[in-house]
């Protein structure tokens, strides 16, 4: 079942802009997420969405971890406070950090689960963010709409040159996600589309100050890439 989201404006300054061409299609858990095979296409096609809704509201996957470490030790370098978007964003781990520490703050995503969640989280937190159901095969965010993007463990390769023009001046971008060689560990994304090769996000970013880069196995056995980067006013 696809679902077009119409062009609009949420509110916040937050520009949406609807893409034309892209795969009209929603990842699933197993695709962009932390365990499972790729389920084939035309289920993905159909079912993505609904992957994505019933493993948030299992919450037995992981999806409600702590930020990350690497957002948290680094989210001085964001500068002061400003408009975050949190591309699937999911339960709002990273955008609730960033919130609590000032930032203005969208969370997009297309699971209106785990934005649900991320609502629930935040008023527990008396904390104040947007949450906006968003597919991001479809739609995204506008030129020069958010100081900062987070993406994080979403890996949409067609996005990167929206993302870096979404930034203002000053703005940065933070994003991590997995690298092939996750795939020896036995968790996650196996498919090779979703895992990120050697030096990609410093390929991707390159028009962009790299401020920090890093690609290693975290303690808990996940291989990663991370990096955060800043559009030179
Ligand atoms: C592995 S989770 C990561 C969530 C969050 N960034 C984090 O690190 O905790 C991937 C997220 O992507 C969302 N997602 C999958 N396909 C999407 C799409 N086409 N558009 C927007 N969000 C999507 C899922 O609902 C899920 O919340």
């Amino acid at each position: 079942m696809f679902r077009r989201f119409l062009l609009c404006h949420p509110g916040g300054g937050g520009e949406w802009w609807l893409v034309s061409g892209g795969a009209d299609r929603s990842r699933s858990p197993e695709e962009t997420g932390v365990a499972g095979e790729p389920a084939d296409s035309q289920q993905i096609a159909d079912h993505g969405r609904d992957q994505w809704n019933e493993r948030h509201r299992s919450r037995d996957g992981d999806e409600a971890r702590p930020p990350s470490e690497f957002l948290i030790d680094l989210a001085h370098l964001l500068g002061p406070p400003g408009k975050v978007i949190d591309l699937a964003g999911g339960q709002g781990r990273n955008g609730l950090h960033l919130a609590a520490l000032g930032h203005d703050v969208e969370i997009w995503d297309i699971s209106v689960e785990a934005l649900g969640r991320t609502r629930e989280e935040a008023a527990r937190r008396n904390l104040r963010v947007e949450t906006l159901e968003v597919d991001l095969e479809n739609s995204r965010p506008g030129p020069s709409s958010a100081d900062s993007l987070l993406c994080f463990y979403y890996l949409q390769r067609s996005l990167f040159q929206s993302m870096i023009a979404a930034l203002r001046p000053g703005g940065t971008i933070v994003m991590e996600t997995f690298t092939l060689d996750q795939q020896s560990s036995g968790r996650g994304p196996r498919n090779p589309a979703y895992l990120l090769g050697p030096n990609e996000l410093l390929s991707a970013f390159s028009s962009l100050r790299i401020l920090r880069y890093r690609e290693e196995e975290l303690p808990d056995g996940d291989h990663v890439a991370s990096i955060l980067a800043r559009r030179e006013g």
